[in-house]
């Protein structure tokens, strides 16, 4: 039985002092729901003083990157070493880390080896373009995303299917696509690692997911949480989509 999986990703939001009251909002109500786990991923200079909040809590936090080196001359990266005592997390792979920062699968797989060396269980993000998509191309696009992100890697993890047309448009993918691709994407981790393992691993659908659509996603069988941006930055709606997903497919 997959446990679902609900990731905030707050991507270059929030001051710390903004990111402190979020999550003194959000806390209550996301720890009073059971059988879904519960993430929250602020800026990397919010992590110290979440992680203060969250002390002792059900809910779990990340980060949105790291460096694959664990320590050195790399002015301006962060380590998996230094993420390893603040949080359990990491998100790895993110579109927006592949467009503006030239991330390809093998650095995307170098970031979750680290991150799997030091402990943290990488969310590791997939996802095709609306030109790969226009083009018929998706099938290829995922399955050598996958290949080449998840080669190797050990352990724990989290993959992210994340369409890039549908990030941060409104412009949600169906529930019924989303469930395709996903299907496609275990297909692939079967090959790469087993079936055994392959149906034991959470799989998220990410791209304009609201506390609105979030139970539509929930009830396919392949979707086992989700990766949410905006709406994670909305208490309420963030709420919201943990509850449904609780209420639809938490874990007792
Ligand atoms: P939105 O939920 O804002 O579309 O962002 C999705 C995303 O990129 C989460 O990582």
């Amino acid at each position: 039985m997959r446990i679902p999986i609900i990731a905030g990703n707050w991507k270059m939001n929030t001051t710390v002092a903004e990111a402190e009251s979020l999550v003194r909002e959000m806390k209550p109500r996301l720890e009073a729901v059971a059988g879904v786990e519960r993430v929250l991923c602020p800026p990397f200079v919010s992590l110290a003083s979440v992680a203060a909040l969250l002390r002792g809590s059900s809910v779990k936090l990340g980060a949105q990157n790291l460096y694959h080196e664990d320590k050195g001359a790399f002015t301006g990266e962060i380590s998996p070493l230094m993420l390893a005592g603040l949080c359990q997390y990491v998100i790895v792979g993110h579109s927006e880390r592949r467009k503006y920062f030239g991330e390809d699968n093998a650095a995307v797989n170098r970031k979750a080896q680290a991150a799997r060396r030091a402990g943290l269980v990488p969310i590791v993000c997939v996802g095709e373009t609306l030109a790969e998509n226009e083009a018929g191309r998706t099938r290829e696009v995922i399955v050598g995303q996958v290949q080449g992100s998840l080669a190797g890697l050990e352990g724990p993890l989290v993959v992210a299917y994340e369409p890039v047309w549908a990030i941060g448009t409104g412009r949600a993918a169906t529930a019924a696509q989303a469930n395709a691709t996903i299907g496609l994407i275990r297909r692939t981790l079967a090959a790469l690692f087993g079936a055994a393992r392959a149906q034991e691993l959470p799989i998220q659908y990410g791209g304009s997911v609201t506390g609105a659509n979030i139970a539509e996603f929930i009830a396919q069988p392949e979707i086992d949480g989700a990766l949410v941006g905006g709406a994670s930055l909305r208490a309420g709606d963030f709420i919201a989509i943990v509850e449904q997903t609780a209420r639809l497919k938490g874990v007792r």
